[in-house]
């Protein structure tokens, strides 16, 4: 496959070159070679970028397959230009055990639709008894209780000190916030793991993160699509819409590199399961244009949006791709950056639609997934 004419976005820069794919990975960023004999792509007017990827999504499958399943899921995601999810483990039952794990990689590989990564609960029920965690790690390096806070500060201790020994990351849902992050900032000061914050919202939560950072402490922490987009939204999700101070106080720290990604949080839900009161926002196949349209807004450029939705959790989850380069992975993604997309819950091919921007202005639309050389969405 040649990809050429398309303005090239990554976290490297802007640049020109024609991409050749040979065996599903780049093997060129700047062909000039014999056209004949490949499958020409032609990016002109289009951006080309890596593939997202996602550090936070529900899948709802097991048990939930009413608000989404896993191939809708996946649908989605291509959609929005993600090659890749990594699934939260509050299903039903909840993901907490090897066999659960195993049978989500084995349908994620039959599907053949996005690369997965299953995450697992660190601890069984989300209660407070671990995992069986030296025998899960050998199929997912993941953990969390996303959804659910990690309410004993022993376990978290322990979690924490287990992540270290085992090599897992742990990624954590804090509520109430500040007060959930700044325990688990105190138990990093006294000895190492390898925490990821999920979803950060409140613009104290960012001047503690900000603080430890540079202390030289050492963890992620994500963003979603909506607390970036919107601000005192009356619709129910976990965390809370902020105000239009954390709404900025997130720009700031995406602006100075105290957030180290982007995530969705994509948490498909019923109409009947949003009006009894679940948290949460379809938003994985319009993602892109909302973190877009707010970067470009506050100008700031394109390649760093790459790197936040590409490169680091490319880097966290330890994948070969997220930058375009010579040897990685063609996972890459065609971009219309300038069009004017409006947001629309009727195109949604997710099985739910439950998002508060509906006729909201966005920017920028992805017009095909590529992953490992072969296009998995096309709507040019
Ligand atoms: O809004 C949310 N929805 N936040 C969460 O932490 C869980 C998620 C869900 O599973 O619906
Ligand atoms: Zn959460
Ligand atoms: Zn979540």
């Amino acid at each position: 496959m040649i990809i050429k004419n398309a303005e090239i976005v990554d976290i490297h820069g802007r640049r020109k070159g024609d991409i050749l794919v040979k065996d599903g990975i780049v093997a060129d960023t700047d062909f000039k070679g014999n056209y004949e004999d490949h499958q020409i792509i032609d990016g002109l007017n289009y951006t080309l970028m890596p593939s997202f990827i996602d550090m936070h999504t529900h899948l709802r499958d097991p048990g939930f397959e009413y608000k989404e399943d896993m191939e809708t899921g996946m649908r989605a995601a291509l959609k929005g230009g993600y090659t890749h999810l990594a699934a939260m483990a509050n299903t039903n039952p909840i993901t907490d055990n090897m066999d659960m794990v195993v049978e989500n990689l084995s349908k994620s590989k039959e599907l053949n639709l996005c690369d997965f990564t299953q995450i697992c609960a660190l601890t069984k029920d989300f209660e407070e008894e671990f995992v069986d965690l030296e025998k899960i790690i050998a199929v997912t390096k993941v953990f969390s209780n996303d959804g659910k806070t990690v309410v004993g500060e022993n376990t978290m201790r322990e979690g924490l000190k287990l992540s270290k020994e085992f090599g897992f990351l742990l990624a954590t849902h804090c509520e109430p916030e500040v007060e959930v992050v700044k325990r688990d900032l105190n138990i990093l000061r006294e000895m190492p793991g390898n925490l990821h914050i999920c979803h950060v919202s409140e613009k104290e939560t960012l001047n503690l993160i900000r603080k430890a950072k540079r202390e030289g402490l050492r963890f992620t922490c994500e963003v979603t699509p909506h607390h970036v987009f919107g601000n005192d939204i009356d619709y129910k999700v976990s965390p809370p819409f902020g105000t239009k101070a954390d709404r900025q106080a997130l720009i700031e720290g995406i602006k100075d590199g105290t957030i180290d990604l982007c995530a969705t949080d994509h948490a498909p839900h019923s109409k009947e399961d949003k009006e009894k009161g679940s948290p949460g926002i379809s938003n994985i196949e319009v993602a892109f244009s909302m973190y877009w349209k707010v970067f470009y807004e506050e100008n700031i450029p394109l390649g760093k949006l790459s790197q936040m939705m590409s490169y680091e959790p490319a880097k966290l989850l330890d994948l070969n791709c997220g930058e375009i380069v010579v040897d990685r992975e063609a996972n890459l993604v065609l971009i219309d950056e300038n069009r004017e997309s409006t947001i629309d819950i009727k195109d949604f091919v997710s099985k739910s639609n439950n998002n508060p921007f509906h006729g909201r202005k966005a920017k920028g639309k992805v017009v095909m997934t590529i992953k490992r050389g072969e296009i998995k969405y096309d709507n040019r």
